[in-house]
């Protein structure tokens, strides 16, 4: 049976990479999925054809879908979407905060506009929909689930990636603060960790063998991610089968975060 039957989402940055593997995905449990996108309406047109051919093959009713702009860092837009989504679905039982950006840059040089950017969408954005969804669930009164995709740059430093870096430690922080402070009232909120993953965001690798080599070599299972990979794990936290976990993140990164250096014994000199 599917694990999402008649749930209603909201995926932000669901048009592309792993936003729209986690909208497949939970189309095919049986969810209505509100798709996000800031900038190109025709990806997520695109998103929504995979998404209602995926429900249709596990609902003959077929579900809801709805395609929705905002830009995840603007107070306003956040609003407007929010108000759009629940007066279409009725109401939002689980929101999924996907939409994240990065600009490598020596932390020397950095501007104020290459931290602020990174910044404001990949934290600041999460919290403001994690604002609304909280507000709108606490109204409602029937609990609700947030899942933020952060990444295992959440506790692995990344050099010239600082406000990646401390964007994902700053999701990580507030996943455990929101879920300890809703935890009483029916709100689940955790997040995935993905490891180095096939998307657009990894453009710069993914599409040149040589340098995909080079990044898998550092993955202690040899190979780097699908984003249907990373969205199965979201699909089982969105779930009833993850109901009593809340404040975690789920690393789904090939062993990434098992310090891979120590797969020899070098600090024993063996
Ligand atoms: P992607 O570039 O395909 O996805 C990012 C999505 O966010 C895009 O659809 C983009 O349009 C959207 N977005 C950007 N700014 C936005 C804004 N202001 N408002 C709304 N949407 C906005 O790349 P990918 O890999 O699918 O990234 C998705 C998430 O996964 C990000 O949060 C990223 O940090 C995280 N992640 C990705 C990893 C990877 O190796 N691909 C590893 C760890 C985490």
């Amino acid at each position: 049976m599917p694990k999402l039957e008649g749930k209603n989402v909201l995926i932000t940055g669901a048009s592309t990479g792993i936003g729209q593997a986690i909208a497949i995905r939970f189309a095919r449990e049986g969810a209505n999925v509100a798709i996000n996108y800031s900038r190109s309406k025709e990806e997520a047109e695109n998103t929504e054809v995979l998404v209602n051919q995926a429900c249709m093959a596990v609902r003959e009713s077929g579900c809801k879908d709805l395609i929705v702009q905002a830009d995840v860092s603007q107070e306003d837009q956040v609003s407007e979407m929010f108000e759009r989504v629940i007066r279409e679905f009725g109401h939002i039982d689980i929101l999924v905060n996907n939409a994240g950006v990065q600009r490598p840059v020596a932390s020397h040089e950095m501007e104020m506009e290459d931290f602020d950017w990174v910044v404001r969408i990949n934290l600041r954005g999460a919290w403001l929909c994690a604002r609304a969804a909280i507000r709108h669930f606490l109204q409602r009164g029937a609990g609700g689930v947030i899942l933020n995709n952060s990444s295992v740059h959440e506790i692995i430093p990344k050099p010239k990636y600082l406000s990646y870096s401390i964007s994902k430690g700053g999701m990580e922080n507030m996943t455990k603060t929101l879920a300890l402070e809703y935890a009483g009232r029916g709100i689940r909120v955790n997040a995935v960790g993905p490891g180095a993953t096939i998307t657009p965001i990894n453009r710069a690798w993914a599409e040149d063998p040589k340098a995909k080599a080079e990044v898998e070599s550092h993955i202690p299972m040899g190979r780097a991610a699908t984003s249907e990979e990373i969205a199965a794990a979201f699909a089982f936290l969105a779930s009833d089968e993850a109901s009593y976990i809340t404040g975690q993140t789920l690393f789904v990164d090939g062993g990434l975060t098992l310090y891979p250096e120590f797969r020899v014994a070098w600090s024993s000199g063996e």
